[in-house]
């Protein structure tokens, strides 16, 4: 029972990674804070777990007023946190040259303003909770384009990227304030959840872009969550998750800014191949 007194606070809990979190953390003892803006999602998750283990909050990360309550309604309820997973986020997919400013101010809203959000509003729970035996843990989800950018996803890269610096500009405030909170930046590649079903998208053919998506998951958010409470454990600054996810951090180690110019030419070809040979009925309904 490795989080046994641990208070777990877990955003975007109805699904995915958040889901396979909640799970992991309740049943290694974690009183698990769980929320999400989709109620049947969450309900399913809670069903997952250990009756008692999980509270359940319907919660939109992207309003402040109403994270902030919940930070207050999370401390009266279970006590401070001592852990939390900043995990809610979407996706879009569109060229900037085509992409709508509102889609990008509602994608930016939930992936960099929900973190904002969670972490200013627990920040001082965490810091209360934390001690130097038990230091209190922060995680925030960014991706493997938060490490890279890649073509038709300027928005997400953009949000992934500012995840990134805000984690690592805060995880060098606790260590220089001796703050009992350690602070980590998650990483992964194309996890298999719904993120691409529930990803906006104005390209000609959003089935294929999401058949695409799925065909190239490479690991399930059970494998996922598992990585990212063993780096946590472990104090990791930066958790990579897949071998996508650690390509990603290698390619500008090795090639500096000139793997934009690969990763460009990579996807000419693909989607000149894509052009040639549509995919099939069977890929385009998987199931
Ligand atoms: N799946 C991947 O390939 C992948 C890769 C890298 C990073 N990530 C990141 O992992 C995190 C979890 O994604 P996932 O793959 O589990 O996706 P998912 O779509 O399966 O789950 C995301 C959950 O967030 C919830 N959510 C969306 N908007 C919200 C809002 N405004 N407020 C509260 N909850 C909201 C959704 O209802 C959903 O339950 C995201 O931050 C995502 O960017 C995912």
């Amino acid at each position: 029972m490795k989080y046994r007194n641990r208070v777990a606070v877990v955003t975007g809990a109805g699904s995915g990674i958040g889901r396979a979190l909640t799970i992991a953390l309740a049943a290694d003892g974690a009183r698990v804070a769980a929320s999400d803006i989709d109620a049947a999602g969450l309900a399913a998750t809670s069903a997952a777990c250990a009756p008692g283990s999980v509270a359940t909050y319907h919660l939109d990360v992207a309003d402040r007023a109403a994270v902030r309550a919940h930070a207050e309604q999370v401390r009266a309820d279970l006590g401070p946190a001592s852990m939390l997973f900043n995990n809610a986020g979407v996706d879009l997919m569109a060229e900037i040259e085509s992409m709508e400013p509102a889609d990008l101010d509602w994608l930016f809203g939930i992936n960099f303003g929900g973190v904002v959000n969670g972490t200013t509003a627990f920040l001082p729970q965490l810091i209360e909770a934390g001690s130097a035996d038990r230091p209190a843990r922060l995680i925030n989800l960014s991706s493997a384009f938060g490490l890279i950018a890649v073509p038709a996803q300027g928005a997400y890269c953009a949000s992934k990227f500012a995840v990134r610096g805000l984690t690592e500009t805060l995880r060098q405030e606790m260590i220089m304030n001796d703050r009992p909170v350690t602070v980590h930046c998650v990483h992964p590649g194309v996890v298999k959840t719904n993120f691409g079903k529930n990803m906006r998208t104005s390209a000609e053919d959003a089935e294929v872009a999401r058949t695409l998506f799925d065909k190239a998951a490479l690991t399930t958010p059970e494998r996922t969550a598992r990585t990212i409470l063993r780096g946590v454990d472990r104090g990791k600054a930066r958790i990579l998750v897949g071998p996508d996810g650690r390509i990603a951090a290698a390619l500008p180690r090795l090639l500096g800014v000139s793997y934009t110019t690969l990763l460009a030419r990579g996807s000419r070809v693909t989607s000149r191949r894509r052009t040639a040979n549509p995919p099939s009925v069977e890929e385009r309904n998987p199931l």
